[in-house]
């Protein structure tokens, strides 16, 4: 029995040698620092991340609060992902300057293009506050009582800490509330679009391709921070000069080969590795397919008519991007859940939990949090869907819907006090106007005739859209002339206002509430198995779920066996493309250019050894949405990659990271170089990076 528990204890919570795990910057000493090593790598603990002087940490900023991006010159030079970049791509992009489908290169400073509301920003330092945080927080009190002095204390430590007037402080929660830490943090917001090479190279492959490998996606942008005159914080002005940054990485240009060793640093969304088994079962079976038929149906609307109108090519690219990137995820998901056989090693882990509480005398400490989970997702799992469900009609896949649900805010914000009436106002303005900014009222009434019915299937009324005002704005904004009684009343009569009112005052006073009750008490649960988990079976290793704050995930560069007989080399080459390219297609045409340089071998000093030009490779890094644009670093500190998603049979990792199968994806930075270099002639970025040889000075 020991020795099963043992196993078991090996198979799903073994995190050993590049078996996954994302950790924390400040805490790398001891345990990750010697396994690091033992994976090849020459950096200690504080080249990663240092206090007192700068380290590796100071190249990463979090990219508009959903994506990495690293510093790579001393000139403020940030290199991120095409699709985190994406949305900026396309604002400053039209049917005349079409930098989505052409590409954008500033060919000297002044021709970078400001961007309103992006920003990054950089960890200054970590600390430890869960003394602090957790103080007069006793385990008989209710739940709500506790998260109120939680959050007391922790807005206490925010303002207690010491910081510089540019710099803001906020306090996280890790292992689900046992453990808290304090981020002192520095934000840029004069932030400017430099380089993006043409959709084909940077989204080349498209959905078909998306989250699957072999892979040949040139995934990256650039852009540059820019600081006040002291090299500080400012929001946008003419006058600003390129940031000073305290680190930027070096760029190798010899590359990797399977089993070197890789360092991913970025800024993971949410994982939740420690579910229990009826929470797997309850996402894959039941709650993901839900909202994979709502995608699905928004989908075929939107894909079709992207492909037959360029104006709507341009205006609906984003938001595509966005709604079918977690479809497809939510698919691969599923898939590997289920062929891994997780939920039937989560309950084998389970029995093995169960008996070491046994073991350790903990039975009436812990023994019931099992039962008493399945007994939560039991009555949790209806209304997580129908409230989700609502979230992927309302706010995710239908226009129409989305306004009035924002209208009903404003109707909200007046009920409670008319004095919110401006304020609440200009709220909508924006929303409205940001809607509208890429909108088509065709494409948003077939998206509401395929969706509509998958929510309320006896309640689908598309006359709605002809007499409505929300689906031209000049009208709607008309709606809201007056004051707060008379806009009310105007609303009202609205056709799609009436409509959408009972169905989203169901969701507000009866949906929600209950999602929030069963949620809260799931969560609370989920802190105490936490924190049995680590009394029962101390010897597993444990690394807090993400959390969106900076992370280090270590491992090699391997290849995997996806299926019986296949083996997935983990480097992919240029003549990938070639062999994939398809004249004229939406997601494989090839420009001109690049087929030139490929034919004539025009790869300057970025060929691999062997003279191939290297495009994407995988490795064992442990990561998940937030890590895209996070760089891969070799064992010395040099940028060798950008990480830009994860393969098909490993997006279930989130959940359950299996060492087998899942990998990330990262585009070699060797290709990046030659995109700028070569294909655009972009040579004065190449001239501000610093390019080195690491593998050849040995
Ligand atoms: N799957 C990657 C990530 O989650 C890349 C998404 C962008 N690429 C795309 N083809 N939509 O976000
Ligand atoms: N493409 C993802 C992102 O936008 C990263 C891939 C993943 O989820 O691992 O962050």
């Amino acid at each position: 029995m020991k020795l099963l528990k043992f196993l078991l204890l090996f198979i799903t919570f073994n995190l050993s040698a590049q078996q996954g795990g994302m950790w924390i910057p400040s805490l790398l000493e001891g345990m990750n620092e010697d396994e690091m090593a033992t994976l090849g790598s020459k950096l200690t603990a504080k080249d990663i991340y240092d206090i007192n002087t700068s380290s590796l940490k100071d190249a990463i900023g979090h990219f508009n609060g959903g994506c990495t991006s690293e510093v790579i010159s001393d000139q403020g030079l940030i290199l991120t992902n095409h699709h985190c970049g994406f949305s900026q791509i396309q604002s400053h992009s039209s049917l005349e300057n079409d930098y989505l489908k052409d590409g954008f290169w500033a060919m000297n400073l002044e021709d970078e293009l400001p961007n309103e509301g992006l920003f990054i920003e950089f960890i200054v330092r970590i600390e430890d506050v869960t003394f602090q945080v957790l103080k007069g927080v006793e385990d008989a009190m209710p739940e709500n009582e506790k998260q109120s002095i939680i959050s007391k204390n922790s807005n206490a430590v925010e303002a207690a800490t010491t910081r510089e007037a540019w710099q803001n402080t906020k306090v996280k929660s890790f292992y689900k509330g046992n453990q808290y830490f304090l981020f002192v943090t520095e934000r840029f917001e004069d932030i400017r679009l430099v380089g993006a090479p043409p959709t084909s190279i940077g989204k080349f492959g498209s959905d078909t391709d998306n989250w699957v490998f072999p892979r040949h996606t040139g995934d990256f942008s650039m852009f540059r921070i820019y600081a006040d005159a002291n090299n500080r914080p400012a929001k946008y002005s003419k006058d600003n000069k390129p940031y000073k940054p305290k680190h930027f990485l070096p760029i190798s240009l010899d590359g990797v080969e399977e089993g070197d060793f890789t360092l991913v640093f970025g800024f993971p969304g949410r994982t939740n590795e420690y579910l229990p088994a009826v929470a797997i079962a309850h996402i894959t079976e039941d709650f993901n397919p839900s909202n994979i038929a709502i995608r699905e149906a928004a989908l075929k609307v939107i894909d079709a008519a992207m492909k037959s109108s360029d104006a709507v090519r341009i205006k609906y690219a984003s938001k595509q991007a966005r709604i079918a990137n977690a479809w497809k995820k939510w698919i691969g998901e599923n898939l590997g859940i289920k062929k891994s056989g997780a939920i039937a090693e989560r309950r084998k882990f389970e029995t093995a939990f169960t008996n070491a509480l046994i073991e350790k005398n903990l039975v009436a400490k812990y023994g019931a949090i099992l039962p008493e989970f399945d007994r939560l997702y039991n009555d949790f799992a209806a209304i997580n869907i129908k409230r989700r469900n609502f979230i992927e009609v309302f706010m995710v896949t239908n226009e129409l819907m989305q306004m009035t649900y924002r209208a009903f805010q404003l109707e909200q914000a007046i009920m409670a006090n008319p004095d919110n009436f401006e304020k609440a106002k200009a709220d909508l303005i924006g929303r409205l106007k940001g809607i509208h900014k890429n909108y088509d009222v065709a494409v948003d009434k077939g998206v509401y005739n395929n969706v509509m019915p998958l929510y309320a299937p006896n309640n689908v009324t598309a006359s709605i859209f002809e007499k409505t005002a929300f689906t031209d704005l000049k009208s709607a904004l008309a709606l809201l002339d007056g004051k707060p009684k008379e806009v009310l009343k105007k609303l009202n009569k609205d056709a799609a206002y009436a409509y959408a009112k009972p169905i989203i005052e169901a969701y507000t006073t009866k949906i929600d509430p209950e999602f929030q009750q069963k949620n809260e008490a799931i969560t609370a649960l989920q802190t105490k198995y936490m924190t049995a988990l680590m009394e029962a079976l101390p010897e597993a290793r444990y690394f807090p779920d993400a959390n969106g704050t900076l992370r280090v995930t270590y491992g090699q560069v391997r290849g995997y066996s996806p299926r019986d007989a296949v083996y997935y080399e983990p480097v992919s080459h240029l003549q990938g493309v070639i062999e994939k390219y398809v004249p004229g297609d939406y997601e494989f045409d090839v420009p001109q250019k690049l087929l030139d340089l490929y034919e004539t071998k025009d790869y300057g000093p970025y060929a691999d050894s062997k003279g191939k030009m290297p495009l994407c490779f995988l490795g064992t890094n442990h990561t998940t949405g937030g890590n895209s644009g996070s760089p891969a670093i070799d064992a010395n500190g040099n940028l060798v990659g950008l990480n830009f998603d994860r393969v098909w049979e490993g997006t279930m990792s989130d959940m359950n990271y299996d060492p087998e199968i899942c990998r990330n994806i990262m585009v070699d930075a060797r290709y990046i170089l030659f995109i700028v270099d070569k294909f655009a002639g972009a040579t004065r970025l190449i001239e501000e990076m610093t390019l080195v040889h690491p593998k050849k000075s040995k």
